[in-house]
């Protein structure tokens, strides 16, 4: 984590007499006070013209429903717990409205569950839902599942690369053409609902989460949020949310990105212009497209939390923009609004949240919440907008008329899931991600048909070339065999060599017996989600070099290094370079490793151009168009075979950034930082 727990603790106390102090606090948060004062959004925000038209028939089906429903059943719709938290029996006794599977939580917690157990959960608990015996209620629930790059959760489901590599191919219908593959294979498991696409605008690359956005361009996220939606939902006036199509959330509402220092879940200072000319530009695409649902987001704005921020969920996002689905929180974020706890929050509902993504305590919040409306704290017309919103997606999503999960077509249908067709589409996406940094005498591409050592620990392993959020949450703990019919790296080079009468020998640790012709080394950073992948500065292995040294041995040897960098995000990898003939950014590329060989062999040229800077110094946080720092590489940059190679094997190498901790902890910079309170 990028603040030591124990300097938390030591200095909680002083930053709290610091904040009661300070006025910083007071001035950030009377600005937003000022702004929901209004109940107005500024004309900064405009009124999208969404493709899903408000439907007379869909809207009488809504109020006919919502007319026979009582206030539990009600509450119902708006608590989503977690599967690991909740039974069949708590689903029938409540009829929650909908839940479900955090990263890393599988029916029975079985990892190597199959579709058909994906499908049997997905049964009982609508089963039990629609059972009125107890509750009273038979409105169908429905299953979320963050499905980010493919379906993700699923052992043997086709993995594409990460968002960041898609970026950087700029292919959108690539781009909805995956949404579609990945919408049919959750459908598969019997499950209606994805947590995607993600729409954050990175703009400090030392988040953890760099790689879940697609660019520091709003305007290819844009373009993109419109891609994704289009094909995990369907377009308006096609089939939308078929039998072949889920329902989509956009996420995370608003300015994930853009957190000072890249804290995740931290706090966001942009002016309200920048918030919607760069953070908010996911959300025109993917609501412009029909997303039926947003995620709001786990960051504050000008140091108010999101979840209880009325201003921009309801003024802003609701009433302005027009956004007539529902607004899902993320995991226990209604917890961090000022005065709420994971039981208890009012606030975040009459800010506009309508479904509290609740996975454990939903209990005690439900019997709060129930509680606070009969009190008058939440008033009865906000529960009746937040209920008919979950019940105008449903009925939009036909979840009334469409059969039980394991009744509906493609449910069960295990040939959907890592189908070959499917994993072609995810080699293809890995080919066009790929980004050729540097290639000195043209070393690239390669002859298949010599001797080539294939090193380093990223060579033959699809989990860390996978990244986060694969089977598991953090993407660890994971082997070859968790990723059944993906391929590594290592296979495809293997493949190419052999078919060429070469040899691609395998090396982790560079050793050979006899000198390659050539070493292809794979190497980069460990798996990781969230805020585990947060860091101090962009550098490297800052510290422990094992992989320049590994580098530097075979250079040493006169042998011509092929570095293939796998990472969630640019880094300042100067020496490494240095230490390289050729050099390929390749992202998280996920389960169809051995499509990199086709581009590394010259089946194809690259394609691929940075959709983020890259930087020249271990802190630089530059961003298109940032006059304030020259990066090594501009976004847009991308060579191909027979470009000039442009980098020396002279980049700079002194750290000159003090990275150890004494650095000056950020508490106050116009609010209170992130994780200060
Ligand atoms: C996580 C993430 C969010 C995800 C949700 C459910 O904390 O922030 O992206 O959809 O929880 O897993």
């Amino acid at each position: 984590m990028r603040k030591s727990l124990i300097a938390k603790v030591v200095t909680g106390a002083l930053v709290g007499v610091l904040v009661s102090a300070c006025a910083t606090d007071e001035d950030a948060s009377s600005v937003n006070s000022a702004l929901k004062k209004t109940n107005k959004a500024s004309e900064i925000w405009p009124k999208l013209d969404i493709e899903v038209k408000s439907d007379s028939a869909v809207e009488k089906k809504v109020s006919d429903i919502l007319s026979t429903m009582t206030l539990e059943q009600k509450i119902a719709q708006m608590i989503q717990p977690e599967i690991r938290n909740i039974t069949v029996e708590d689903m029938r006794k409540y009829g929650f409205g909908s839940y479900l599977n955090g990263g890393g939580a599988f029916p029975n917690n079985d990892k190597h569950a199959t579709p058909e157990d994906w499908v049997a959960l997905a049964e009982k608990l609508y089963q039990a839902s629609v059972d009125d015996s107890l509750d009273g209620s038979s409105i169908p629930t429905m299953w979320g599942t963050d499905a980010v790059h493919g379906h993700n959760n699923v052992i043997g489901a086709t993995l594409f690369p990460h968002n960041i590599g898609l970026g950087a191919a700029n292919n959108p219908d690539l781009v909805e053409k995956i949404a579609h593959i990945t919408a049919k294979e959750v459908m598969a498991t019997g499950i209606d609902w994805v947590f995607a696409p993600t729409v954050a605008v990175v703009r400090d690359d030392r988040w953890g989460r760099t790689y879940e956005s697609y660019s520091e361009d709003p305007a290819i996220v844009r373009e993109y949020a419109a891609s994704v939606v289009k094909g995990l939902q369907g377009s308006a006036d096609k089939d939308f949310l078929s039998d072949q199509r889920v329902i989509s959330t956009v996420k995370h509402f608003v300015g994930d990105g853009g957190t000072v220092g890249g804290d995740d879940q931290g706090n966001n200072v942009a002016s309200e212009q920048d918030l919607f000319d760069i953070h908010a530009q996911g959300y025109v695409g993917g609501l412009t497209a029909g997303a039926q649902s947003v995620m709001a987001s786990f960051n504050s704005w000008n140091g108010d939390k999101l979840h209880g921020h009325k201003y921009l969920l309801t003024d802003v996002l609701k009433d302005q923009m027009g956004f007539d689905g529902f607004v899902v929180g993320d995991w226990n974020g209604h917890g961090q609004v000022k005065g709420c706890s994971n039981e208890d929050c009012a606030q975040a509902i009459n800010a506009g949240l309508d479904i509290f993504m609740v996975p454990n305590d939903w209990k005690v919040l439900y019997d709060n919440t129930l509680a606070q409306v009969k009190d008058g704290t939440i008033a009865m017309s906000r529960i009746d907008d937040a209920v008919r919103r979950i019940l105008r997606v449903k009925v939009r999503a036909g979840l009334f008329d469409k059969p039980s999960p394991a009744n509906r077509p493609l449910s069960g249908d295990r040939s959907l899931i890592g189908k070959a067709e499917n994993r072609e589409i995810a080699a293809q996406a890995v080919r066009e991600s790929l980004v050729l940094l540097k290639n000195k005498n043209k070393t690239l591409p390669l002859s298949a048909g010599k001797r080539i050592l294939v090193a380093g620990d990223g060579a033959d392993n699809i989990g860390k070339q996978s990244g986060g959020w694969s089977i598991t949450w953090q993407g660890t703990n994971n082997t070859n065999d968790d990723f059944p019919g993906g391929t590594s790296i290592y296979d495809g080079i293997k493949q190419h060599a052999e078919s060429a009468g070469g040899d691609a020998i395998l090396s982790v640790d560079g050793s050979f017996e006899e000198k390659p012709d050539v070493a292809i080394v794979v190497f980069g950073e460990e798996p990781y989600a969230e805020g585990h992948g947060d860091r101090e500065t962009l550098i490297y292995q800052h510290g422990s070099k094992k992989d320049l040294a590994l580098l530097e041995k075979l250079k040493s040897q006169g042998i011509p290094v092929v570095s293939v960098f796998i990472s969630g995000r640019p880094m300042w990898v100067n020496a490494e370079l240095n230490a390289s003939d050729a050099f390929v950014a390749a992202w998280l590329p996920g389960s169809e490793g051995a499509a990199v060989a086709d581009v590394l062999f010259g089946k194809q040229d690259f394609k691929g151009k940075l959709s983020f800077s890259w930087p020249s110094e271990p802190q630089q946080i530059v961003n298109k168009g940032d006059e304030t720092y020259e990066p090594l590489l501009p976004y847009g940059f991308g060579l191909t075979f027979d470009a000039e190679n442009v980098l020396s094997d002279t980049l700079n190498t002194e750290i000159k950034v003090s990275t150890d901790s004494n650095t000056p902890m950020e508490i106050l910079n116009g609010a209170v930082q992130s994780p200060w309170v």
